[in-house]
């Protein structure tokens, strides 16, 4: 039977009842038409699959912890992102989950929002191309997505009721272009609406958001699922386009659905919408057989590459790789307590997990050659306590070794799903540690666990090197091992910019809100879009990642140096390993727009790729670039346009570290309607290619009058910045005609010829 045979079938009962979930975990089956039920599980960096169908908190069952999307992130690394994806879609398959919930590509407004450990980056094209690879390699088994969480759930403060207050232009090019991207390029079964409001309104209430964006701008064809508990009116979210509410049962709302059809409230053809959608993913899911094993081994193989290639080494003295020390003193409780995963409902039961502390010293004993001798101290308490004696020991351990290996984890007080960071600070009785070694120990690592920016003032210097190792899944033990070992040459490079400190941070004075309210103040300006603009020194920039090796570009090239906005561009350069480790780089290109009539940023990511290299080994990287690579939202004409002039393609191997520059100039031959009306200034109708030509005449006598300097001032630019209204109504007396009819007849003729010519 199809879905519309079905549906022709069912009662308006079970019609509602499909839209809310049985359990905290299923659809409603209807065992009398053949439905089965459709199971969903957390998500996203493992499958949370809980036994009993009711239970929230309840342990779950044995998965691959792979690491988090902070760490999947720094890989760049769109194939490994894929095959991590088709992994959790085996794995799912095999623990009887249809609908997997991950993605998560919100934003990193701020470092501090307590949940940036399960997102991926502060760039939306970075986060946008991670979610596609993810979603492709995950339903390529047959297992469904939920991209979430739609909309604008940057912060955990209050994040369910939290209005966000964002303007349309940074919603468009910030806040939703990785849903987009992932929507169109990746086709998830489901889309999690967020908790929050947005200016104002539920999302998952929000017709614009669901229905007029989501489902007909971007043709998402799937099913809008809200978050846990995101509804508050049943009725009132189905006509917004929320097709699922979970969990359930919620007998109440089911009724109220039914109600509000039966006294006409609502729309059947509404709630029959929702329920095509909800059946076409059951049945699909259905065709996918569940049960099994999965190979556990291999998997937990796979979270190892990932996690080491997602481990970014931001500074580096040379102490790394470590190739001929024999005494290691290794400090930290990580080291021996692995902090590999964050609280909430993205917690895995891992199937196994690699210490760092034993994984250094079996590749210790395989990579270096003599005795190597590892010892080990806690170095800090499990709790927010004090302790000196645990530094002491640790200090003693580090003068006695030829090196020291410093293990630091943000603790799940300070940093987990449901509440923001405070600050951007390690305990402080980890930074005390770090200082205390590091002043004894010039060789000292450190290695953080952590899920976004820390802050690294005070012990940055005394570090020989420094490895950000994230939450790095149940194998990020022995990658790490991989990594100091130099097994695997570093590679990661950061998707979030490191600051200075917690003040210089884009929404440092909008966050986390107040009375209800989050004000997005900085706009488009965030991540290194804002240090960019404000010329703010970081303590490490975006896209920023060291390696054992270097690597050289050159002759960076562009397949033309003039296109139109309907043409992509080939962006091609020569890179070069000029060390003497294979390595691998990530080759970035961010695009500078020089003139624009509406303000920018200084430059966007809008194509990467990531290249293996020999030692000695060249190889030509190429990425192609489309209009979206050139374009921003206008509010004005309510759409993404690219204007005329000149760009320059910064080809770097970080956002600060621009390698070749190239330019292309842009013709647009998209024609724009005539934005002008009553309000208009001068300087706008001048700026206007049809307002222009109807007002250059008057202009051109306004000029003529007001040469000379008669009040101080400049009064040509005075005028500028009036509307042509008032202008006119000044100059009534120099006027043909009275000051009102013309300016409607130079706006009629405006529109007119702008409407003529197509726009
Ligand atoms: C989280 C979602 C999660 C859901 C189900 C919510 O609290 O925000 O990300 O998928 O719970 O556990």
């Amino acid at each position: 039977m199809d879905e519309d045979t079905i549906i022709a079938q069912m009662t308006l009962d079970e019609k509602a009842a499909l839209c809310t979930g049985e359990s905290m975990w299923t659809t409603t089956p209807l065992e009398r038409l053949g439905v089965p039920r459709l199971t969903m599980s957390d998500g996203p960096h493992g499958v949370r699959r809980v036994p009993d169908m009711h239970a929230i908190t309840a342990e779950s069952l044995p998965a691959t912890c792979f690491p988090t999307a902070s760490c999947l992130a720094a890989t760049w690394n769109v194939d490994l992102i894929y095959a991590v994806g088709q992994a959790l879609g085996r794995e799912a398959a095999a623990l009887g989950v249809d609908v997997l919930l991950g993605p998560g590509v919100n934003m990193k407004r701020t470092p501090l929002c307590g949940r940036n450990f399960e997102y991926y980056s502060e760039d939306p094209y970075l986060a946008g191309r991670m979610a596609v690879a993810f979603i492709n390699g995950l339903q390529s088994i047959g297992v469904g997505a939920s991209l979430k969480h739609f909309a604008a759930n940057n912060q955990e403060y209050q994040r369910f009721s939290i209005s966000a207050v964002v303007d349309e232009r940074t919603l468009r090019e910030i806040y939703l272009p990785a849903f987009e991207m992932a929507v169109q390029e990746a086709r998830p079964w489901t889309v999690m609406c967020a908790y929050n409001k947005l200016n104002g309104i539920y999302c998952s209430e929000h017709h614009e958001l669901l229905t007029d964006i989501l489902k007909k701008e971007w043709g998402f064809e799937g099913v809008v699922v809200s978050d846990w508990g995101a509804v508050h009116d049943r009725v009132k979210a189905l006509q917004a386009g929320l097709d699922l509410e979970m969990p359930g049962p919620q007998p109440q709302r089911t009724q109220a659905v039914v109600q509000a059809v039966r006294n006409g409230a609502l729309d059947e053809a509404v709630l029959d919408e929702a329920v095509r959608r909800i059946l076409k993913i059951v049945f699909k899911a259905a065709q996918v057989a569940k049960g099994g094993a999965f190979d556990q081994a291999a998997h937990h193989t796979l979270a190892r590459s990932a996690a080491g290639e997602g481990i970014v080494l931001l500074k580096n003295t040379g102490v790394l790789p470590l190739r001929t020390v024999q005494r290691i003193a290794v400090i930290g409780r990580a080291a021996k307590e692995p902090h590999f995963q964050g609280g909430g409902s993205s917690h895995v039961h891992p199937t196994q997990v690699d210490i760092p502390f034993d994984a250094l010293q079996q590749l210790a004993g395989q990579v270096l050659a003599g005795n190597t001798h590892l010892t080990y101290r806690e170095g800090y308490p499990a709790t927010p306590t004090f302790d000196q004696a645990l530094i002491d020991e640790a200090v003693q351990a580090a003068k006695e070794a030829d090196v020291a290996l410093v293990f630091a984890a943000l603790p799940g007080f300070k940093e987990s799903e449901g509440y923001d960071r405070a600050d951007l600070d390690l305990t402080p009785q980890q930074v005390a540690l770090i200082k205390a070694v590091c002043a004894v120990q010039p060789q000292t690592v450190v290695i953080l666990n952590n899920g976004s920016a820390v802050a690294m003032n005070e012990l940055i210097d005394g570090a020989a090197a420094v490895l950000e190792a994230w939450m790095m899944g149940q194998a990020g033990g022995g990658a790490i091992a991989d990594v100091v070992f130099g097994v695997v040459n570093p590679s990661g490079k950061l998707a979030e910019t490191f600051p200075l400190k917690l003040s210089d941070t884009p929404a440092f004075l909008n966050f986390p809100g107040e009375n209800g309210q989050v004000r997005y103040g900085e706009g488009l300006f965030i991540g290194y879009r804002y240090y960019d603009a404000t010329d703010r020194a970081v303590l490490f920039p975006f896209g920023h990642g060291l390696s054992y090796t270097t690597f050289a570009y050159s002759n960076p090239r562009l397949s033309a140096g003039e296109i139109s906005d309907r043409d992509s561009l080939t962006v091609s350069v020569d890179v070069t390993n000029t060390g003497q480790m294979a390595g691998k780089e990530v080759v970035q290109v961010y695009v500078h727009d020089r003139e624009s009539s509406l303000k920018r940023p200084y430059k966007e990511l809008k194509g990467f790729a990531k290249v293996a290299l020999e030692p000695g080994e060249t190889k030509t990287v190429s990425i192609t670039l489309d209009f979206r690579a050139f374009a921003f939202y206008h509010p004005g004409y309510k759409q993404w346009i690219a204007e005329d002039g000149a760009f320059d393609i910064l080809i770097g191997a970080s956002a600060t570290d621009i390698r070749c520059t190239q330019t292309v100039t842009l013709r647009a031959t998209r024609e724009l309607p005539c934005l002008l009306n009553r309000e208009s200034t001068v300087r706008e109708w001048l700026n206007d290619q049809h307002g222009r030509r109807v007002f250059e005449p008057i202009y051109q006598n306004m000029r003529a009058q007001l040469t000379s300097d008669q009040i101080g001032m400049d009064m040509m630019g005075f005028m500028m910045e009036m509307p042509l209204a008032s202008v006119l109504y000044f100059q009534q007396k120099d006027l043909p005609k009275p000051a009102e009819e013309l300016l409607e007849e130079l706006l009629h003729q405006a529109h007119a010829a702008s409407s003529s010519s197509g726009s």
